[in-house]
Protein backbone atom coordinates (compact mmCIF):
# COMPACT_ATOMS: atom_id res chain seq x y z
CA UNK A 1 0.00 0.00 0.00
CA UNK A 2 1.51 3.24 -0.80
CA UNK A 3 1.73 5.84 1.32
CA UNK A 4 -0.78 8.90 0.86
CA UNK A 5 0.75 12.00 -0.24
CA UNK A 6 1.43 14.62 2.21
CA UNK A 7 -1.27 17.56 2.66
CA UNK A 8 0.44 20.73 1.53
CA UNK A 9 -2.49 23.49 2.18
CA UNK A 10 -1.33 25.72 4.61
CA UNK A 11 -4.32 27.46 6.94
CA UNK A 12 -3.64 31.22 7.16
CA UNK A 13 -6.10 31.99 10.46
CA UNK A 14 -6.52 35.64 9.64
CA UNK A 15 -6.75 34.74 5.73
CA UNK A 16 -9.70 32.75 7.17
CA UNK A 17 -11.15 35.72 8.63
CA UNK A 18 -10.85 38.36 6.57
CA UNK A 19 -12.03 36.59 3.14
CA UNK A 20 -15.97 37.44 3.04
CA UNK A 21 -15.28 40.91 4.42
CA UNK A 22 -12.95 41.74 1.22
CA UNK A 23 -14.54 39.46 -1.21
CA UNK A 24 -17.98 42.09 -0.71
CA UNK A 25 -15.94 44.78 -2.03
CA UNK A 26 -14.00 42.82 -4.76
CA UNK A 27 -17.46 41.77 -5.56
CA UNK A 28 -18.25 45.53 -6.49
CA UNK A 29 -14.89 47.18 -7.68
CA UNK A 30 -13.57 44.08 -9.99
CA UNK A 31 -14.99 43.85 -13.38
CA UNK A 32 -17.79 40.66 -13.78
CA UNK A 33 -15.12 39.47 -16.51
CA UNK A 34 -11.61 39.15 -17.43
CA UNK A 35 -8.14 38.48 -15.75
CA UNK A 36 -7.22 38.90 -12.13
CA UNK A 37 -3.54 38.45 -11.09
CA UNK A 38 -2.80 38.10 -7.15
CA UNK A 39 0.90 38.90 -6.15
CA UNK A 40 1.84 37.35 -2.35
CA UNK A 41 -1.23 34.85 -2.63
CA UNK A 42 0.30 32.88 0.52
CA UNK A 43 -1.34 29.86 1.43
CA UNK A 44 -4.08 30.64 -1.87
CA UNK A 45 -7.14 30.09 0.44
CA UNK A 46 -8.17 33.69 -0.79
CA UNK A 47 -7.46 32.73 -4.39
CA UNK A 48 -9.66 29.39 -3.89
CA UNK A 49 -12.40 31.81 -2.29
CA UNK A 50 -12.27 34.42 -4.47
CA UNK A 51 -12.18 32.28 -7.67
CA UNK A 52 -15.15 30.45 -6.22
CA UNK A 53 -17.53 33.55 -5.79
CA UNK A 54 -16.37 35.11 -9.12
CA UNK A 55 -16.02 32.47 -11.82
CA UNK A 56 -16.34 35.03 -14.49
CA UNK A 57 -12.85 35.88 -13.85
CA UNK A 58 -9.72 33.87 -14.80
CA UNK A 59 -7.45 34.03 -11.60
CA UNK A 60 -3.92 33.93 -11.36
CA UNK A 61 -1.93 33.73 -8.03
CA UNK A 62 1.76 34.31 -7.47
CA UNK A 63 4.26 33.64 -4.55
CA UNK A 64 8.21 34.15 -4.05
CA UNK A 65 7.83 31.48 -1.56
CA UNK A 66 8.17 27.39 -2.71
CA UNK A 67 6.28 26.51 -0.07
CA UNK A 68 3.41 28.98 -0.35
CA UNK A 69 3.26 27.65 -4.19
CA UNK A 70 2.47 24.13 -3.39
CA UNK A 71 0.44 24.96 -0.77
CA UNK A 72 -1.66 27.47 -3.16
CA UNK A 73 -1.56 24.54 -5.58
CA UNK A 74 -2.83 22.58 -3.35
CA UNK A 75 -5.94 24.53 -2.55
CA UNK A 76 -6.75 24.58 -6.34
CA UNK A 77 -6.23 21.19 -6.34
CA UNK A 78 -8.50 20.64 -3.24
CA UNK A 79 -11.01 22.65 -4.79
CA UNK A 80 -10.95 21.30 -8.26
CA UNK A 81 -10.73 24.36 -10.01
CA UNK A 82 -9.13 24.93 -13.44
CA UNK A 83 -7.07 27.50 -12.66
CA UNK A 84 -3.27 28.00 -13.70
CA UNK A 85 -0.25 26.96 -11.23
CA UNK A 86 0.72 29.90 -9.40
CA UNK A 87 4.02 31.99 -10.78
CA UNK A 88 7.32 32.73 -9.09
CA UNK A 89 6.96 36.11 -8.47
CA UNK A 90 8.59 38.40 -5.99
CA UNK A 91 7.42 42.09 -6.90
CA UNK A 92 10.95 43.57 -6.19
CA UNK A 93 12.34 41.46 -9.07
CA UNK A 94 12.44 43.12 -12.93
CA UNK A 95 11.28 41.67 -15.57
CA UNK A 96 7.32 41.05 -14.35
CA UNK A 97 6.00 38.14 -17.15
CA UNK A 98 4.20 40.31 -19.28
CA UNK A 99 0.59 38.46 -18.91
CA UNK A 100 -2.56 40.28 -19.73
CA UNK A 101 -4.06 41.15 -16.55
CA UNK A 102 -7.52 43.30 -16.03
CA UNK A 103 -7.01 43.73 -12.36
CA UNK A 104 -3.52 43.01 -9.71
CA UNK A 105 -4.16 42.24 -6.24
CA UNK A 106 -1.97 42.37 -3.11
CA UNK A 107 -3.56 41.29 0.06
CA UNK A 108 -1.69 41.69 3.68
CA UNK A 109 2.14 41.87 1.99
CA UNK A 110 3.21 45.41 1.47
CA UNK A 111 4.12 45.53 5.39
CA UNK A 112 5.78 42.44 5.79
CA UNK A 113 8.08 42.76 3.05
CA UNK A 114 10.61 45.42 2.44
CA UNK A 115 9.56 49.32 0.66
CA UNK A 116 10.90 47.90 -2.61
CA UNK A 117 8.37 45.84 -2.54
CA UNK A 118 5.52 47.70 -2.73
CA UNK A 119 7.75 50.28 -5.47
CA UNK A 120 8.15 46.78 -7.48
CA UNK A 121 4.38 46.16 -6.95
CA UNK A 122 3.09 49.60 -7.71
CA UNK A 123 5.70 49.24 -11.27
CA UNK A 124 4.42 46.00 -12.03
CA UNK A 125 0.38 46.94 -12.00
CA UNK A 126 1.69 49.97 -14.03
CA UNK A 127 3.12 48.37 -16.57
CA UNK A 128 0.58 45.26 -16.89
CA UNK A 129 -2.43 47.14 -16.30
CA UNK A 130 -4.25 48.97 -19.11
CA UNK A 131 -6.36 51.80 -19.47
CA UNK A 132 -8.94 51.41 -16.63
CA UNK A 133 -7.49 48.44 -15.20
CA UNK A 134 -8.17 48.05 -10.98
CA UNK A 135 -5.02 47.86 -8.92
CA UNK A 136 -6.04 46.51 -5.09
CA UNK A 137 -4.58 46.61 -2.03
CA UNK A 138 -5.59 45.41 1.62
CA UNK A 139 -4.22 45.79 4.86
CA UNK A 140 -3.54 48.19 7.51
CA UNK A 141 -1.99 52.03 6.93
CA UNK A 142 -0.67 54.72 8.11
CA UNK A 143 -2.28 57.96 6.89
CA UNK A 144 -0.99 61.65 7.12
CA UNK A 145 1.85 60.12 8.69
CA UNK A 146 -0.38 58.59 11.72
CA UNK A 147 -1.55 55.31 12.38
CA UNK A 148 -5.31 55.17 12.22
CA UNK A 149 -5.26 53.09 15.55
CA UNK A 150 -3.44 52.05 18.57
CA UNK A 151 -3.19 48.33 17.76
CA UNK A 152 -1.84 48.91 14.46
CA UNK A 153 1.04 51.04 16.18
CA UNK A 154 1.48 47.96 17.71
CA UNK A 155 1.57 45.80 15.15
CA UNK A 156 4.10 48.16 13.37
CA UNK A 157 6.51 48.24 16.04
CA UNK A 158 6.38 44.38 16.36
CA UNK A 159 6.79 44.16 12.05
CA UNK A 160 9.97 46.93 12.61
CA UNK A 161 11.31 44.71 15.51
CA UNK A 162 11.11 41.74 13.66
CA UNK A 163 13.21 43.21 10.46
CA UNK A 164 13.43 47.30 10.09
CA UNK A 165 12.67 46.95 6.32
CA UNK A 166 8.93 45.75 7.05
CA UNK A 167 6.41 48.04 8.26
CA UNK A 168 2.95 49.14 7.95
CA UNK A 169 2.88 52.07 5.21
CA UNK A 170 1.49 55.25 4.44
CA UNK A 171 -1.17 55.66 1.80
CA UNK A 172 -0.29 58.72 1.46
CA UNK A 173 3.11 57.68 0.11
CA UNK A 174 1.80 54.64 -1.33
CA UNK A 175 -0.78 56.78 -3.42
CA UNK A 176 1.81 59.45 -5.11
CA UNK A 177 3.97 56.58 -5.62
CA UNK A 178 1.16 55.16 -7.51
CA UNK A 179 -0.30 58.09 -9.00
CA UNK A 180 3.38 58.35 -10.64
CA UNK A 181 2.48 55.42 -12.88
CA UNK A 182 -0.84 56.04 -13.92
CA UNK A 183 -2.75 54.21 -10.99
CA UNK A 184 -5.08 56.51 -8.93
CA UNK A 185 -6.68 56.19 -6.01
CA UNK A 186 -10.54 56.07 -6.61
CA UNK A 187 -11.87 53.99 -3.33
CA UNK A 188 -10.83 53.56 0.47
CA UNK A 189 -12.98 51.14 2.32
CA UNK A 190 -12.63 50.76 6.38
CA UNK A 191 -12.56 47.23 6.82
CA UNK A 192 -12.70 45.02 10.22
CA UNK A 193 -9.59 45.04 12.57
CA UNK A 194 -8.73 48.18 11.71
CA UNK A 195 -7.25 47.47 7.74
CA UNK A 196 -8.26 49.56 4.86
CA UNK A 197 -9.14 48.16 1.26
CA UNK A 198 -7.58 50.55 -1.38
CA UNK A 199 -8.97 50.62 -4.92
CA UNK A 200 -6.49 52.61 -7.66
CA UNK A 201 -7.35 52.43 -11.40
CA UNK A 202 -5.11 53.10 -14.48
CA UNK A 203 -6.14 56.11 -16.38
CA UNK A 204 -3.42 56.30 -19.11
CA UNK A 205 -1.78 59.81 -19.86
CA UNK A 206 -3.39 61.06 -16.57
CA UNK A 207 -0.19 61.72 -14.30
C1 LIG B 1 1.20 37.85 5.31
S1 LIG B 1 1.34 36.90 3.88
C2 LIG B 1 -0.22 37.22 3.12
C3 LIG B 1 -0.61 36.15 2.16
C4 LIG B 1 -1.99 36.30 1.52
N1 LIG B 1 -2.04 37.43 0.62
C5 LIG B 1 -3.04 36.40 2.58
O1 LIG B 1 -3.59 37.49 2.79
O2 LIG B 1 -3.28 35.38 3.21
C6 LIG B 1 2.48 37.81 2.86
C7 LIG B 1 2.81 37.11 1.56
O3 LIG B 1 3.60 37.98 0.77
C8 LIG B 1 4.60 37.22 0.16
N2 LIG B 1 5.71 38.13 -0.16
C9 LIG B 1 6.69 38.58 0.66
N3 LIG B 1 7.55 39.35 0.00
C10 LIG B 1 7.10 39.41 -1.27
C11 LIG B 1 7.57 40.05 -2.46
N4 LIG B 1 8.70 40.77 -2.45
N5 LIG B 1 6.88 39.89 -3.61
C12 LIG B 1 5.74 39.14 -3.63
N6 LIG B 1 5.25 38.51 -2.54
C13 LIG B 1 5.92 38.64 -1.38
C14 LIG B 1 4.98 36.16 1.19
O4 LIG B 1 5.65 35.05 0.63
C15 LIG B 1 3.62 35.82 1.77
O5 LIG B 1 3.01 34.78 1.06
Amino acid sequence: MSAAAPDLRLDFPATRRNGDAILEVLTRVLPSEGSVLEIGSGSGQHLVAFARALPGLAWRGSDPDPRHRASITAWIDHAGLDLPPPLDLDARHRPWPMIRVDAILSINMIHIAPWEACLGLIDGAGDLLDDGGTFFLYGPFMVGGRHTAESNARFDAGLRAEDPAWGVRDLDDVAMEARQRGLHLVETVRMPANNLSVVFRKRQGLR
